[in-house]
């Protein structure tokens, strides 16, 4: 038996999960509400509140799972990207608890761990499949041909598509994160604004000229109306979101017929946004691919996909040593 206790530290969620033979047994999350304070993440706050956060949240996921800390066999953390200070946090934990207890340590790549989410519950998606994982801070679409074959064949040029839903809802006047509320705003508006597409070449995308026309839209409306944005704001946000939703989409269905891949997941928080859901189960149906979008739970920061990621790595041999260091930002196009 594999009883697996993983941290997840990389942003501004502190979470513990436990997973035993690649089952999920407690998935426990602290969000960090104090960022709302500043409409975006500030990191050394982070950071600290990780270190407030991380016992209790070890002991949730541990008593919920009904699980003692000697009944554990190895400890996985996220290595990153993500910041530097939160990554730290979490990783002197898990390092402490395995050298404490004399277990193997697993470190975890953060964007490898979103698309291996896929596996905390059935349906499994089936070798090979492409999954575009959209978040706060990523925008990539990965073919994976195993579980230890993830390989990125298109990425972001700037702004992950999370941030851009983020940087245009700020625009709006709403709070941060902003994505839950373009969402459920755009579903009593119309897209009717006709916010451009960038066209980026291949399979990579690119949304801070979005949010460039976004920002000139909003200054030359409200100078002929300065209620402009209060008086338009569902549609607004419907035209923000469908432009995203289709440009991710269009890559989407580029990188299917560029591979040939069928089976086509989605992962990472904007995964939760209601139009791209509707938009890929439509496509899907026209394209005829088997999709698959993980439980809300699993699509946002948890640990619950590390714990899962290193079952894999454990199961091949691959852990680290107490000299291993996290890393703030990827550097290869093998996740
Ligand atoms: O994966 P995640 O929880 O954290 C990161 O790794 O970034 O993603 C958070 C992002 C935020 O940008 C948030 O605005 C966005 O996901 N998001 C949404 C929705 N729910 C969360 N964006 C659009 N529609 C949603 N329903
Ligand atoms: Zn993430």
């Amino acid at each position: 038996m594999v009883t697996i206790l993983a941290i997840e530290s990389s942003c501004d969620d502190t979470s513990a999960s436990v997973i035993r033979d690649g089952g999920v047994l407690s998935n426990c999350v602290a969000a960090q509400d104090v960022h709302r304070l500043y409409g975006g993440v500030v990191p050394e706050v982070a950071s600290r509140a990780h270190q407030v956060n991380i016992v209790p949240v070890v002991q949730l996921a541990l008593s919920k799972a009904g699980v003692d800390k000697s009944e554990i066999t190895a400890v996985a953390f996220t290595r990153g990207p993500g910041l530097l200070g939160s990554l730290i946090v979490g990783a002197s934990f898990a390092k402490a608890f395995a050298l404490g207890r004399h277990l193997p340590l697993l470190a975890v790549d953060h964007l490898r761990a979103h698309v291996l989410a896929h596996f905390a519950e059935p349906p499994h998606p089936e070798f090979p499949f492409l999954c575009l994982t959209v978040s706060g801070g990523h925008t990539q679409i990965v073919t994976v041909r195993d579980f230890d074959q993830i390989e990125i064949i298109g990425e972001t040029l700037d702004d992950a598509a999370g941030e851009a839903f983020d940087k245009a809802g700020k625009m709006f006047g709403l709070g941060y994160p902003a994505g839950p509320e373009i969402d459920r705003l755009a579903a009593e508006g119309l897209p009717k604004f006709p916010f451009p597409e960038a066209s980026t070449e291949g399979l990579s995308f690119s949304f801070s000229g979005l949010k460039t026309a976004v920002l000139y839209f909003l200054r030359e409306k409200t100078n002929e109306n300065p209620d402009f944005i209060k008086e338009n704001l569902p549609d607004l946000c419907a035209s923000v979101q469908q432009a995203i939703v289709s440009i991710l989409l269009k890559k989407l269905r580029k990188a299917a017929r560029q591979t040939g891949i069928r089976n086509i997941a989605i992962a990472g928080g904007v995964s939760a946004n209601s139009a791209l859901r509707k938009g890929l189960a439509e496509l899907g149906q026209r394209e005829q691919w088997k999709t698959f979008i993980p439980k809300f739970e699993y699509c946002t920061d948890n640990a619950a996909m590390i714990g899962i990621a290193a079952y894999y790595q454990f199961l091949k041999g691959e852990t680290v040593g107490q000299d291993i260091m996290p890393y703030p930002s990827g550097s290869t196009n093998q996740l």
